[in-house]
């Protein structure tokens, strides 16, 4: 074995690196800086304080600067006396893929390299983040720890290696350290076969049932490829955009229909697939589309829960269900009329975690296309996609009966959530601090409101508080609307404005969301007063 060469390099702390719950999200050129991936790295390490043998899943979407980063991880992985990183080959993990992984190999935490639906190349976004060995993200107290650190850090530890053989199957040794590369999709694709029945879709697919899936050159393809033609028998052609791409081909891999609107063009279409999907850069979010409409995120997971009796491995074992706080409640009249119990979390998957972590939930989901179960501890959006095709394999229906059934049944909730890009951060938070402060008086202010309050969580495992989660209003027509700023972008603020609205009137339910939910829309900008603080008519996107 070669003696490795360990350097202890200076650096200086970088004062913009932020504490976040999705770890650390920067412009690549951001990262390119000397020392600055190192300095995070390091501040990892030095939080953790990991035994000498512990073992790390590594791995990313891909995206540009993911194989850089993975060399420079590896070096310092062996200079801070890790035994043992996990990678996946070509350096392609999706998250939910890490997260299984990190589970099932009993490891004692994994490096995730992703920035999620952010757009990616040289000009793109980079990011990392750290999971623990639950397999969800690390806790706000351990990023905030791992900030911290970086505020004082002044060296860190890197050893000399050689690049890695990312291409290469089997072990390396690195010095003491061992590096096995792993097939990324094998150990996934055989979790999802215990969770869905196989048989059952794969002869849906042969008898004419038409796939499209759309991986939007991010991390999924692969995994598409393997799960959807090889395993199900569907035709190459149902699996679009398949290979991962450092710049994602100039696509943006956010699986919505703003970013992802030649998926829903297509599903106008009188010929178009009975079942469309699409995913983010990381594998983690879902777009569920059938012939003529796009399912709400809100929307899928209560006709998730409504037919989890069909897909095995949910049949009479869903413990409990979570969602968003700002995420519709169409799952609430489900969970209600089922007798699931419900819990309502903050905005951020994390708060998910100690809820399957403790077997109170088996199923969760955001209105931010994300959606997952206790299979495994990150949201999962080609889990969703097996989940609408099980059930329209097993329900022999195609996705639009299935909604149209499922409102008809338990009502529709109608859903927007109407994004306004704020470049000025102060004067979003004015509006917010304005808006929060007009909470207690907003009875008294207007007579349609029934009640207003700032959101508060109080986690029922661990007892920890989580205030200042949203302002949320709710309309004595049923109607609720929530105010948040975004906790992910990268640049001046976004103003989240989330709209539902409750409809049983079978002729109602009919209408656009748009329509159902004008008047709400417009309650929202007076009462927030956006067109003063932010000068702006109408929202910069609305999903
Ligand atoms: C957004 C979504 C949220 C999701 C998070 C990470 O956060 O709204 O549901 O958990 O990305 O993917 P936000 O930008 O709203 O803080
Ligand atoms: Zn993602």
């Amino acid at each position: 074995m070669t003696e490795l060469t360990i350097r202890e390099v200076q650096c200086a702390p970088f004062t913009d690196q932020c504490p976040g719950t999705a770890g650390l999200r920067k412009k690549v050129t951001i990262f390119q800086q000397p020392h600055y991936l190192e300095c995070f790295v390091q501040s990892i390490f030095n939080t953790l304080a990991l035994e000498d043998s512990a073992t790390l899943i590594l791995g990313g979407d891909g995206r540009y600067y993911n194989k850089e980063a993975i060399n420079t991880i590896a070096a310092m992985s062996a200079a801070n006396g890790i035994s043992k990183l996990i990678i996946g080959k070509d350096g392609l993990l999706s998250t939910p893929a890490a997260s299984h992984l990190i589970r099932k190999r009993q490891t004692d935490g994994g490096i995730l390299l992703t920035a999620s639906h952010n757009p990616g190349g040289p000009d793109g976004d980079f990011g990392i983040k750290f999971n623990t060995q639950s397999g969800g993200q690390a806790s706000e107290q351990m990023t905030d720890a791992v900030f911290a650190c970086s505020q004082k850090i002044s060296t860190y530890q890197i050893a000399d290696i050689p690049t890695l053989e990312l291409d290469k199957l089997g072990t390396q040794n690195i010095g003491t350290m061992q590096v096995e590369i792993i097939d990324p999709v094998n150990d996934y694709a055989s979790l999802m076969e215990e969770l869905f029945d196989f048989d059952l879709m794969r002869s849906a697919l042969n008898s004419g049932v038409k796939i499209h899936i759309d991986a939007l050159n991010a991390v999924c393809g692969p995994y598409a490829k393997k799960i959807f033609c090889e395993l199900l028998g569907a035709s190459a052609s149902s699996v679009h955009n398949a290979e991962p791409l450092e710049d994602f081909g100039g696509l943006h891999p956010d699986p919505n229909p703003v970013d992802a609107a030649h998926l829903v063009e297509l599903a106008m279409t009188p010929d178009a697939p009975d079942l469309l999907a699409a995913s983010d850069g990381d594998g983690d979010r879902n777009m569920i589309l059938g012939r003529g409409l796009v399912v709400s995120p809100g929307d899928s997971l209560a006709i998730m829960l409504a037919n989890a009796q069909v897909v095995p491995g949910y049949q009479n074992s869903v413990a409990g269900i979570a969602r968003s706080m700002p995420t519709s409640r169409a799952v609430d009249t489900v969970a209600a009329e089922l007798n699931i119990p419900l819990y309502e979390t903050p905005t951020g998957w994390r708060f998910f975690c100690n809820l399957l972590e403790s077997g109170n939930i088996t199923l969760c989901g955001e209105e931010s296309f994300g959606t997952s179960s206790s299979h495994t501890r990150e949201k999962d959006g080609l889990w969703a996609v097996l989940f609408w095709l099980n059930m329209i394999a097993s329900l022999e229906k195609s996705v639009d009966e299935i909604v149209q059934q499922h409102w008809m049944r338990f009502g529709r909730c109608f859903f927007q959530r109407r994004d306004y890009f704020i470049a000025d951060t102060d004067k979003a938070n004015e509006l917010v601090e304005n808006l929060a402060a007009t909470v207690p008086k907003l009875t008294n202010l207007r007579a349609d409101i029934s009640s207003a309050d700032i959101f508060s969580y109080t986690d029922p495992i661990d007892g920890s508080v989580s205030n200042n989660q949203g302002i949320r209003i709710f309309l004595k027509n049923g109607g609720r609307i929530v105010c948040r700023l975004s906790g992910t972008g990268t640049a001046g603020a976004t103003l989240r404005v989330y709209l539902d609205k409750p409809e049983r009137d079978p002729e109602l339910i009919q209408q656009t969301p748009t329509h159902a939910l004008a008047k709400l829309g417009q309650i929202a900008a007076e009462i927030a007063q956006i067109k003063h603080y932010t000068g702006l008519d109408a929202p910069t996107a609305t999903i």
